[in-house]
């Protein structure tokens, strides 16, 4: 039985104290036992962190950088993420591949350090438009699924959560469909059983991520492979929020 997680990715929103007003709602709003996850900026993670405490909802950050300190002016460690109350790092998203070049190659460097460093990864995947609409998406997404995990051990699966996020779905109000989510998940599954094992490949999450909200949770989550969802828009809203969180239990 896999535990459905559901994440916030606030992305470039949010002062400290619309963080912690945030969150101080949602622990009043949260009726369900599923796997929370707040990534929201640097800049709040600590406030975010402090308020968190006592409470079972866990703390992400939005990205990090391969090395654990030295001379990387303006990056991120993830030593220090894991200091200042972080379970996981969103890695690989979308934005990050288009702004700022970031290449499969850089991405597996990033988890492989993550994950030495006690950090669990949650890996974005998903295929443009024009890769869909010409028949591209199985062959895109194998590829960086395969050079994103590429050298991760049996071990270090367990702390990998993916993320299918089509690229057209970001931030777009068109979500994958319920039926193209689980093509692209039950594929995933199949190609880690490849690349690791079944077992593996039955125990992994793996989240749809793109212009989910309170409407389409529901009918995305039902679907056998969906076991969580990565929220952009509809997640800077602590009503709405709780709302897709509220509208589950258990896979
Ligand atoms: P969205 O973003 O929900 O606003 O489409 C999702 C994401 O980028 O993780």
């Amino acid at each position: 039985m896999r535990k459905t997680i559901i994440a916030a990715n606030w992305k470039m929103n949010k002062t400290i104290q619309e963080s912690i007003s945030f969150v101080k709602t949602l622990k009043k709003l949260i009726k369900s036992d599923v796997e929370i996850v707040i990534c929201p900026m640097f800049t709040a993670l600590e406030a975010v962190s402090k308020e968190l405490k006592g409470t079972k909802i866990k703390l992400g950050a939005q990205n990090c950088y391969f090395e654990e300190k030295g001379a990387f002016t303006g990056e991120v460690s993830p030593v220090i993420l894991k200091d200042i109350g972080c379970e996981y790092v969103i890695l690989g998203h979308s934005e990050r591949r288009k702004y700022f070049k970031e290449t499969d190659d850089l991405i597996n460097k990033k988890i492989k350090k993550a994950l030495s460093c006690g950090l669990k990864s949650i890996v974005c995947v998903g295929e443009l438009l024009e890769e869909r609409e010409n028949g591209m998406t199985n062959k895109v997404i194998e590829k960086q699924i395969k050079e994103c995990l590429n050298g991760l051990t049996d071990k270090d699966m367990a702390g990998v959560v993916i993320a299918y996020e089509p690229v057209w779905a970001i931030g777009t109000g068109k979500n994958a469909t319920p039926i193209q989510a689980e093509e692209s998940h039950l594929f995933m599954r199949e190609l880690i059983a490849k690349m690791f094992n079944k077992d593996i490949a039955k125990k992994l999450r793996i989240q749809y991520g793109g212009s989910v909200t309170t409407e389409n949770i529901k009918d995305l989550l039902l679907q056998e492979d969906v076991d969580g969802a990565l929220v952009g828009g509809a997640s800077l809203d602590s009503d709405n929020f709780s709302k897709i969180v509220n509208g589950y239990g258990s896979n």
